[in-house]
């Protein structure tokens, strides 16, 4: 999730008139940007400051990130000969990736670094559409009506989120993250005809790497159980399906992630303790359960009500462990 962000003063100082995507191509900046909620909150982990079209643009792709818009690409993909422009991903294409994730582990001291990457439908929305999208039309469009062009453009994605994952990994990284956003657009039949399984080749391709994989989307109540066979060992779950109605749509054998609603935070802090309460309750019925937000923290959050939160959590976890 974009969690650091923008709602933090020093993020905005680091970020200066940096474009998104030339600060996320900056080892000293995304080390520094990586830190930074670490300074602010006792949270278990780091999540790398990149992108998820960062592989793409290292690809040269004409892509770049509109504030207050998303990723935009100024040539979408949308015929066969598009696709000659999504060769694989090589380590040197991202060496700032490289060199950024071997500087943070040797900086976290033990803390864990979790490395991410986009998945499959997400990817294939920016690109076909060009830019962000409500109801992903072109994309589903292509993915009824051209299933061969449909899976040839998965399976390079999906080359490229494992090569990007795994570059990740070889520098340290001790979780990995896969994002497919957006991939709650499709029923639960397209995806696992359509989507499942370039995620699960994806899956499958870090299983020698022995480091816990997450897979997160939001509005994917009715895939939940699809996300966690395509073989994650943690499913991400958004706001909108409690906990304990989530343990039952994945299988036994998987933690769960999530899933406070990001605009809880803004309101008053006994509000966010009894719903940040709520969730910890429903999560003890999972067979783990890691505490998250349901999406992004909001760029108007008040950086100490998470800070508040952090520790209510700790708090409450280790009531639970003694
Ligand atoms: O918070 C972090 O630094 C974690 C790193 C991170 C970012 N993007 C940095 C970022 C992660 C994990 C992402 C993933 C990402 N990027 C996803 C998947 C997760 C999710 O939130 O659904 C998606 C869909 C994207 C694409 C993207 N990038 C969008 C839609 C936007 C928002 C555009 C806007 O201004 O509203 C971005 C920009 C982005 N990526 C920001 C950050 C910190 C904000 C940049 C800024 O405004 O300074």
């Amino acid at each position: 999730m974009r969690q650091a962000g923008r709602s933090l003063p020093e993020y905005r100082k680091a970020r200066g008139n940096l474009p998104m995507l030339k600060a996320c191509f900056r080892a000293d900046v995304i080390t520094e940007i990586t830190l930074q909620p670490l300074r602010r909150y006792d949270v278990d982990a780091a999540i790398l400051f990149s992108d998820i079209v960062v592989p793409l643009k290292a690809l040269g792709l004409d892509i770049e990130i509109k504030p207050g818009v998303g990723p935009v690409i100024a040539q979408p993909i949308r015929h066969e000969r598009d696709l000659a422009r999504l060769r694989n991903l090589e380590p040197a294409d991202v060496p700032f990736v490289t060199e950024a994730v071997t500087a943070l582990v040797s900086e976290l001291g033990g803390k864990p670094l979790i490395g991410f990457a986009g998945g499959p439908f997400t990817l294939a929305s920016y690109l076909i559409e060009g830019g962000p999208s409500k109801s992903h039309d072109r994309t589903k469009s292509l993915m009824y009506g051209n299933p061969a062009m449909w899976d040839a453009l998965l399976g390079r994605l999906a080359d490229i989120a494992i090569s990007f994952l795994r570059v990740q990994v070889a520098a340290g990284a001790s979780a990995v993250q896969l994002f497919d956003s957006w991939a709650g657009a499709v029923g639960p039949e397209d995806y696992r005809a359509s989507v499942l399984p370039h995620s699960k080749r994806i899956f499958e391709a870090l299983a020698d790497c022995g480091v816990p994989r997450i897979h997160f989307g939001v509005t994917t109540g009715e895939l939940l159980g699809l996300m966690g066979e395509a073989g994650a060992d943690v499913v991400g779950v958004d706001w909108r399906v409690p906990l304990d109605e989530a343990v039952r749509r994945v299988d036994a054998g998987k933690a769960l992630q999530g899933n406070l609603d990001p605009a809880v935070l803004l309101a008053p802090w006994d509000v966010i303790e009894r719903r940040a309460r709520d969730v910890l309750g429903r999560g003890r019925t999972a067979e783990g359960h890691v505490f998250n937000l349901g999406h992004g923290v909001l760029p108007d959050t008040n950086p100490d009500m998470l800070a508040r939160l952090t520790d209510l959590v700790h708090q409450e976890s280790a009531r639970d462990a003694g």
